[in-house]
């Protein structure tokens, strides 16, 4: 087992630094086939676009409908695979369901999967497992190229299907005409660099790391608040933290912190905030919800772009350098799962078998 870890004390960390690599595996392995082309067929002659998974996977679907309205211009209904009964009086014979499962193999997914096929709809699967049964029982397929992952809280899985998403959005806007083809090739171009910017955001994290888990340590509580699309990679980093070292963790849009969940916040409350492109935008609503915490005393934390770095009223900070809005979460995300990683460590858990939870949930 530890030849197997390849040096790390743990899958966990392995995974989470196998990242760049995967990342570029990925890349390469959706440029030489024809996965991204048949998935954006299927998209563009659907009316309405549905986007399911469970936890992690969930959280890759609301990246993957933040970029259809962004890139490809169309809307996408998101659920949770277990609520697809909402959806089962729907006619979907115009309709087309993205389910994400890395393993292929949850329960709640593929129900839903079935569910959608049997009122008509055509699904698009996108999993790291060949063979699996989503991928078999879907009408097409796109994988994440990220090897076996063996650490229950899914990593290097989430990253990697992060950028097989975005490169759905981005063939589905060639596709469809919302990007030019020389605009297309300059994005893909540009995702290339997924890789690199995962090796800059652990390489930018990893002693701060240490740092802030030492300080977060103690705590019962933390918030994680972001916007746009800092706010599926917000709950993405609290639900890593949770379930690895089992200090509750919530995350919320940040403009919905005032609706809320501020009650609680009190002297040295941990709030987390994600800082993510278009910086232009975010950066001074982001700036007035730092300072309502701050002013109930709440210990600020900020991981994000360069550009955040202009925030005032922030304790602490992690820079993982500047990328664009469809590179930021590749620099982003692994400093959360790095810090999950390292307050499980501290607080003596086992970050590889967390307690109560399974790899792959298959009763519902
Ligand atoms: C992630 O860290 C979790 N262990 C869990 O939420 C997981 O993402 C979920 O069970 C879905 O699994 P799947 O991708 O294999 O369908």
């Amino acid at each position: 087992e530890d030849a197997e870890k390849g040096g790390y004390p743990h899958y966990m960390l392995k995974e989470i630094m196998e990242q760049p690599r995967v990342l570029y595996e990925t890349y390469t392995g959706l440029m030489s086939s024809r996965e991204l082309e048949k998935a954006a067929e299927i998209l563009a002659s659907a009316d309405h676009i549905f986007v399911t998974g469970a936890g992690t996977s969930y959280h890759a679907g609301l990246v993957f409908a933040y970029f259809m309205a962004r890139i490809a211009r169309r809307p996408v209904i998101t659920f949770i695979s277990s609520e697809y009964l909402a959806y089962r009086s729907l006619d979907h014979s115009n309709s087309a369901l993205v389910a994400i499962s890395q393993s292929g193999e949850t329960i709640d997914t593929l129900q839903a999967v079935r569910s959608f096929k049997s009122s008509g709809g055509r699904v698009v699967a996108v999993s790291n497992v060949v063979g699996s049964t989503i991928p078999r029982e879907s009408d097409t397929t796109v994988y994440t190229r990220a090897g076996p992952e063996i650490g229950v809280a899914a990593t290097k899985t989430f990253l990697t299907q992060v950028l097989a998403l975005t490169s759905i959005a981005l063939a589905l806007a060639v596709h469809t005409g919302s990007l030019t083809k020389a605009e297309y090739t300059e994005a893909m171009r540009e995702l290339r660099n997924a890789s690199h910017a995962a090796s800059s955001g652990i390489d930018r994290s990893i002693r701060l790391v240490e740092l802030l888990a030492s300080s977060l340590r103690s705590k019962n509580n933390i918030y994680v608040l972001g916007r746009g699309l800092g706010v599926p990679l917000a709950y993405e980093a609290a639900l890593k933290i949770k379930e690895v070292s089992y200090i509750h963790a919530e995350a919320y849009p940040a403009g919905e912190s005032k609706h809320g969940p501020i009650a609680l916040v009190e002297e040295e409350f941990p709030v987390i905030f994600v800082g993510v492109p278009p910086e232009d935008e975010l950066l001074e609503k982001l700036q007035s919800n730092v300072m309502e915490m701050k002013a109930r005393g709440a210990s600020t934390i900020v991981i994000g772009t360069s550009s955040y770095r202009e925030l005032e009223g922030v304790d602490f900070y992690i820079d993982v350098g500047n990328y664009s809005e469809i590179l930021a979460p590749y620099a982003v995300v692994p400093p959360f799962q790095l810090l999950a990683y390292k307050l499980a460590v501290m607080l003596n858990r086992d970050p590889d078998k967390p307690r109560n939870l399974a790899k792959t949930v298959t009763v519902e």
